[in-house]
């Protein structure tokens, strides 16, 4: 079950346009250009949510924090399951919407939207054992890995629901799609911190940085839309969909 991150933020956005400054979008399904429409609103949100909504229990999307979190091995590069904790990601509020497509009916919608975010910085506790490129890795430490002009895409569909009468929406699907151009690679303290292997397990990393991150891509971008998803729907299950559209 995944989404796209960037029509939460729209919505985000809209269902709190009461509250907020008036240069805060809201989107017709009538409106003669509503996919342009959503992409400024959602733009618009992003700010919005990297303060956090603490009136929906949402925490802030800059950093999104993840206490623990765990990668399972791959199929081909890496063969080693990472464990990280107090992970922290940031910049999402620096993502540039470039596309956004609707397709908005009586029951439901379905957005696919775009954008390029250009730094995207992972950090954490890491702890590995195991083998990358069947070279044996083993650490436990800090890491920065940074994503370089990522395109990102969130694909989501929402299906209508009824509750006391009143109609809400459900986020069914929130996916999460990360293409970046380069991933950089920084393991501290690799080998229980001798330098000259950790050195060179980090030039390993990066100088096979398509395949390392390939092979374990879907378990980072799952736990995005699981995070994306899970706010939408806090912000969705308390506004009437009346207020939304
Ligand atoms: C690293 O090792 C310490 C001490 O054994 C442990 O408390 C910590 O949880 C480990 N880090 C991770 C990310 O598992």
């Amino acid at each position: 079950m995944k989404e796209s991150t960037f029509s939460l933020l729209f919505f985000v956005g809209t269902c709190l346009g009461l509250k907020l400054p008036p240069d805060f979008r809201r989107c017709r399904r009538t409106d003669s250009n509503t996919d342009l429409c959503l992409k400024n609103a959602i733009q618009s949100s992003l700010p919005v949510l990297a303060k956090g909504l603490p009136e929906f229990d949402v925490d802030s999307i800059d950093p999104i924090r993840i206490p623990s979190l765990t990668i399972g091995e791959g199929k081909g590069a890496v063969q080693v399951i990472q464990y990280y904790k107090n992970v922290e990601i940031h910049n999402i509020k620096s993502i540039i919407m470039n596309n956004v497509k609707s397709d908005i009916k009586d029951d439901g919608f379905s957005i696919v939207a775009n954008g390029l975010l250009k730094n995207c910085v992972f950090e954490a506790d890491y702890n590995l054992n195991g083998n990358i490129l069947v070279v044996p890795i083993t650490g436990n430490g800090t890491c920065t890995i940074t994503l370089v002009n990522t395109k990102v895409t969130f694909d989501i569909t929402a299906k209508v629901f009824t509750r006391n009468e009143k109609e809400y929406l459900e986020i069914k699907r929130f996916d999460v799609s990360l293409e970046p151009e380069k991933a950089e690679y920084n393991f501290r303290n690799l080998f229980n911190g001798d330098p000259t292997l950790g050195d060179t397990m980090n030039k390993i990393l990066n100088d096979n940085w398509k395949d390392v991150l390939d092979d374990v891509k879907t378990g980072y971008e799952e736990a995005l839309s699981i995070i994306f998803r899970r706010i939408a729907n806090l912000i969705f299950k308390k506004v009437p969909l009346d207020e939304i559209f």
